[in-house]
């Protein structure tokens, strides 16, 4: 059920006959005020503006006339300099409940299925993961979710920094620890490895020799190197796969497909380029210039894609990628997670692909960029002493202030079931707060907000939810039982159910441009409503039975749909708190 589709489409109907030409939008959107009705059409000044003969009203006059909503609208009018507002039916909204509350998708239709890459995550090899992974890990995921939803095939593209010449110091370097070091190695260790191993080549000649011949090595598949690599990159995706099961990640093992992956692909990339005339010799290395971007001299910028030792570049397997997601799996669409500091290096990948026809201009490449998360100072968030704060640490913290709150709150419970719920609690509490902003902006961290039980936060939302379960209980009806008319007569009635009906508006939206802030914004507000409509229509001490039985199946709805929209933000839902 999208009311927005459904309205659109009658109001289309009705423009062409008061005969305003086709191809004219009539801009219907979501009332943000309840006064204003449920949806409010907005195009009619465009309209007459550009057809020049008419008053945007008496434009909406016509269009009235001719519009079909008998059963839907209960009332439609023109206001201001001419939108038009209509305000849906309060049994139409009541049929459109319980339909939906009849269906296992909630009433929420499946697209057309295209084939969606989702790039996403992205840590690197030998480094543990950071709080500046948390963004692409969570927002992508998120988004995945609700394409899934809708019935997309998603590709999830854990493109990990594996490849590069830091590994010859590293195989260099383990090799060397070997002996002293028997017990397996964690990632922090690996991690340790990586800074020791990085002083040793800059400060010692043989070291570093003995590093650069292992990269050599390692890219012609040597197999101690290649054996000596594996094991770091399996160290690194296992550690990181616990990371994702905390954070209640879709991301798995077979999901990784890191840097390495494209590289038998660089030379012929190479080749190619130079072939179209899209690449020259510059100064021993291979670049191509792009008039699209200017250099600091105001001059064509040029881009390596391959080095005068002949290495390749983080843009080179780029370029490798998006053809291979489009030639090898078929992408109709792919959408990167990256971090917004890269847009100049995405903007460049994608100008070259273009250019060089691997990917065609009817399977968009999008940037999904994100801002940074500071610190209450406005600088990058980081711990005391100024280091980058790890991920693992991050989700530690979440867990320990969400515990002392839940044993305030639940003296008596146990402790296993305070630390489960604390941790609940306390990962949904972190994602949400992030996962709320609008992703294109930096955004200020602060515990405090995230665990609050009031305002626009995990808590606030998981508590409704509790609560709605708490009616059921004390109804003493089992969820089946729940049936008979449903009848909406309130405001409040009418609110919510209007607000629950526009569920698949919202999977849409997140799901056509990967903000999922849409889907928290939603649920706050879906709560919200419930706590109104909770406060003014009484429930179980409804004036009838048959006013209870139909109350129950709103609230039933409403808590299906929260459930539904937190597993879309990849949050969980708990009983009691
Ligand atoms: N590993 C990179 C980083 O940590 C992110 C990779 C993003 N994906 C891509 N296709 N470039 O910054």
């Amino acid at each position: 059920m999208n009311i927005q589709v459904l309205l659109s489409e009658k109001i289309s109907q009705a423009m062409i006959l008061a005969g305003i030409p086709t191809g004219c939008a009539p801009q219907i959107r979501q009332s943000n005020k309840f006064q204003f009705g449920d949806y409010q059409v907005n195009g009619m000044m465009t309209i007459a503006k550009k057809l020049s003969q008419q008053a945007p009203r008496q434009l909406a006059e016509q269009v009235i006339q001719h519009l079909e909503l008998d059963g839907i609208a209960s009332k439609i009018e023109i206001a201001g300099p001419g939108f038009i507002n209509i305000f849906l039916d309060r049994n139409w909204l009541a049929t459109q409940v319980k339909w939906a509350l009849s269906q296992p998708r909630l009433g929420v239709t499946v697209v057309e299925s295209q084939t969606i890459v989702v790039d996403y995550s992205a840590p690197n090899v030998a480094k543990e993961m950071h709080v500046g992974h948390l963004r692409s890990t969570i927002i992508g995921d998120a988004t995945v979710r609700a394409l899934e939803f809708l019935g997309h095939k998603v590709i999830r593209a854990n493109h990990i920094g594996d490849w590069g010449t830091q590994f010859g110091m590293l195989i260099a370097y383990l090799e060397k620890q070997q002996d002293e070091y028997h017990e397996t190695i964690t990632l922090a260790v690996l991690e340790n490895f990586y800074r020791k191993a990085k002083y040793l080549y800059d400060q010692n000649i043989e070291f570093a020799e003995r590093a650069r011949t292992y990269v050599v090595k390692l890219q012609s598949g040597d197999e101690y190197c290649r054996t000596m690599w594996e094991k770091m990159v399996d160290i690194t995706i296992n550690q990181n796969q616990q990371i994702y099961d905390r954070l209640n990640v879709t991301l798995t093992r077979k999901d990784v497909m890191g840097e390495s992956f494209y590289n038998d692909m660089l030379p012929g990339i190479v080749a190619d380029l130079r072939a179209k005339g899209l690449a020259v010799t510059n100064e021993g290395a291979t670049v191509v210039f792009l008039e699209e971007f200017q250099n600091k001299e105001g001059r064509s910028m040029g881009v390596i894609i391959q080095k005068k030792n002949g290495g390749y570049l983080y843009t080179t397997t780029d370029i490798a990628c998006a053809k291979y997601r489009y030639e090898k799996l078929h992408a109709n669409r792919v959408l990167y997670y990256i971090d917004s500091r890269q847009h100049q290096h995405f903007q460049q990948v994608l100008t070259i692909v273009r250019k060089a026809g691997y990917v065609p201009e009817s399977v968009p490449l999008e940037h999904h960029a994100f801002g940074m998360m500071l610190g209450k100072d406005g600088h990058p968030f980081k711990t005391r002493s100024g280091d980058t704060i790890k991920l693992a640490d991050l989700l530690d913290e979440a867990h320990d202030r969400a515990l002392t709150l839940v044993r305030e709150k639940n003296p008596k419970m146990s402790e296993a079931e305070l630390q489960q719920l604390a941790e609940v609690i306390g990962i949904s509490a972190l994602k949400y707060s992030d996962l709320s902003k609008n992703r294109t902006t930096d955004y200020i961290f602060d515990w405090n907000k995230m665990l609050s039980f009031e305002g626009n936060t995990a808590p606030y939302i998981q508590y409704a939810y509790t609560r709605m379960l708490s009616i059921f209980r004390k109804a003493g009806d089992g969820i089946d039982d729940i049936n008979g008319p449903l009848t909406i007569t309130e405001e409040n009635e009418a609110q919510l159910a209007t607000r629950l009906l526009q569920f698949e508006e919202i999977i849409t939206q997140v799901a056509c441009v990967g903000t999922p802030h849409v889907m928290c914004s939603y649920l706050y507000d879906l709560a919200c409503l419930f706590s109104s409509f909770y406060e003014h229509c009484p429930i179980i001490r409804a004036e009838d039975v048959a006013t209870r039985q139909s109350r129950l199946q709103l609230v039933l709805l409403t808590a299906k749909t929260l459930k539904q929209g937190m597993d879309i933000l990849g949050l969980k839902t708990i009983e009691y708190m």
